[in-house]
C-alpha cells in the first residue's frame, strides 16, 4: 500500500506495551502499511502510554473499575472512531470485549496470543505448553471474534522451548518473537486488499463454487467456466492490471452495452469498461479498492454463470434455490 493511504490503527494495551512499541516503530519505517492513530488503555499510567506520548502519538485511557464492560468498550470505541481508526490492534489488552463491540470491528480487530493456537486459548499459556513436555512454544496473531483467542490465525511464530526454561525465560524469548511477527501480520492484513494473490484466492473460491466451474487460462490470465473441460464457457476473468490497467479485477458478462455503460458512468470508482473484453459486454469490477462487498462480487459471478451455463445447469440450480 502506498504511504499515501496508509491504514489508520488504534492499539489498546494493558500493560507494558512492548508489542505497541514495535507495531509503532515498524510503522516509521519507509512504505509502512498503516499508521498508529491512537494508543489506549484501560490502566491508567500504563508504561505503554507513556512512551506513545513520548513519540507524539495520541493516547486514551479509560479506567474499566466500577463500569460495566458495555460502557468500557464504548468508551475506547468512541475514542477509536474519533481518532479515524480504520483497525483496531490488541496488544496485550486482558480484557473480554463485549459481543456487540467485536460485531462491529468484525474483520477489522486484531489480536496477538501467546500460543500457537489453537493450542492454550487463555491465560497461563507457557507454563502449560512446558508443562505439556512440547519442543515449542510461541505466538499467533488472530481475527477478533466472539469466541476467545478462536478467530482466523492470519500468521504464527514459534519458539524453541529450552529443557531449563520457567514461564517466564520462555515469556521473554516469545515477546521477541512476537516484536517481529505482529508488524508483519497486521501490514499484511491492512494491504490484503491490494495484493493480487489474496483476491485472486478469493475470486476463484468463489468462481469454482459454483456448480460444473473449471478454471482455464485466457490470454495468459486466470479465466472460470462452466460445462466440460473442452466444450465450457468463460463466465468471468481474474484481471490483474492489464493491458496498463491500474485495476486489479473481476470481469464478468452484463445485459447490454447500455447497463455497461450506465454502470460505469454511475459508479467509477466500482466499475470499468475493460480494454479488449469490454467490446464484447464484459464489464470490470473493481476489487482493489477499499470497502469491496464480497457478497456483490459473488452476486455478479452467479448472474454471469447463468447467463452461460447450459439451461440444463440453470434449471437444476433453480430448483435446489427454491429450497
Ligand atoms: C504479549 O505477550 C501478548 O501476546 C499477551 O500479552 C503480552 C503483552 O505484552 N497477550 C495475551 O496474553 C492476550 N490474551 P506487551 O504489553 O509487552 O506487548
Amino acid at each position: 500500500m502506498a504511504s499515501a493511504t496508509r491504514a489508520k490503527i488504534a492499539v489498546f494495551i494493558s500493560g507494558s506495551g512492548t508489542n505497541m512499541a514495535a507495531l509503532l516503530y515498524a510503522s516509521r519505517l519507509e512504505g509502512a502499511a498503516y499508521e498508529i492513530v491512537l494508543v489506549a488503555s484501560n490502566v491508567e499510567g500504563a508504561d505503554g502510554l507513556k512512551l506513545a506520548e513520548t513519540e507524539g502519538v495520541a493516547t486514551f485511557t479509560h479506567s474499566h473499575k466500577g463500569i460495566t464492560r458495555e460502557e468500557q468498550d464504548a468508551a475506547m470505541e468512541e475514542a477509536a472512531i474519533k481518532a479515524g481508526a480504520d483497525y483496531i490492534v490488541l496488544a496485550g489488552y486482558m480484557r473480554i470485549l463485549s459481543q456487540g463491540f467485536v460485531e462491529r470491528w468484525e474483520g477489522r480487530m486484531l489480536n496477538i496470543h501467546p500460543s500457537l493456537l489453537p493450542k492454550y486459548k487463555g491465560l497461563d499459556t507457557f507454563a502449560r505448553a512446558i508443562e505439556a513436555g512440547d519442543s515449542h512454544a510461541g505466538s499467533s496473531v488472530h481475527i477478533v471474534t466472539h469466541e476467545l483467542d478462536a478467530g482466523e490465525v492470519l500468521a504464527q511464530v514459534k519458539v524453541a522451548i529450552a529443557p531449563d526454561d520457567t514461564p517466564d525465560t520462555l515469556a521473554a524469548r516469545v515477546k521477541i518473537a512476537e516484536h517481529q511477527l505482529y508488524p508483519r501480520a497486521v501490514a499484511d492484513y491492512v494491504s490484503r486488499g491490494s495484493d493480487p494473490e489474496y483476491l485472486y484466492a478469493k475470486v476463484s473460491k468463489l468462481a469454482l463454487a459454483l456448480p460444473e466451474t473449471h478454471e482455464k487460462t485466457s490470454h495468459g490470465s486466470p479465466g472460470f467456466r462452466v460445462g466440460t473441460e473442452k466444450s465450457g464457457k468463460f463466465f468471468a476473468h481474474f484481471s490483474q492490471m492489464h493491458h496498463g490497467s491500474q485495476h486489479i479485477a473481476l470481469l464478468v458478462k452484463t445485459g447490454s452495452m447500455d447497463e455497461l455503460l450506465t454502470l460505469v458512468e454511475s459508479q467509477p470508482e466500482v466499475y470499468y469498461k475493460p480494454d479488449y473484453y469490454g467490446a464484447s459486454g464484459w464489464i470490470g469490477v473493481i476489487l482493489n479498492r477499499p470497502g469491496v462487498d464480497w457478497d456483490h462480487v459473488q452476486d455478479w459471478l452467479m448472474r454471469s454463470w447463468r447467463a452461460v451455463a447450459p439451461a440444463r445447469l440453470t434449471k437444476l440450480h433453480d430448483a435446489a434455490n427454491m429450497f
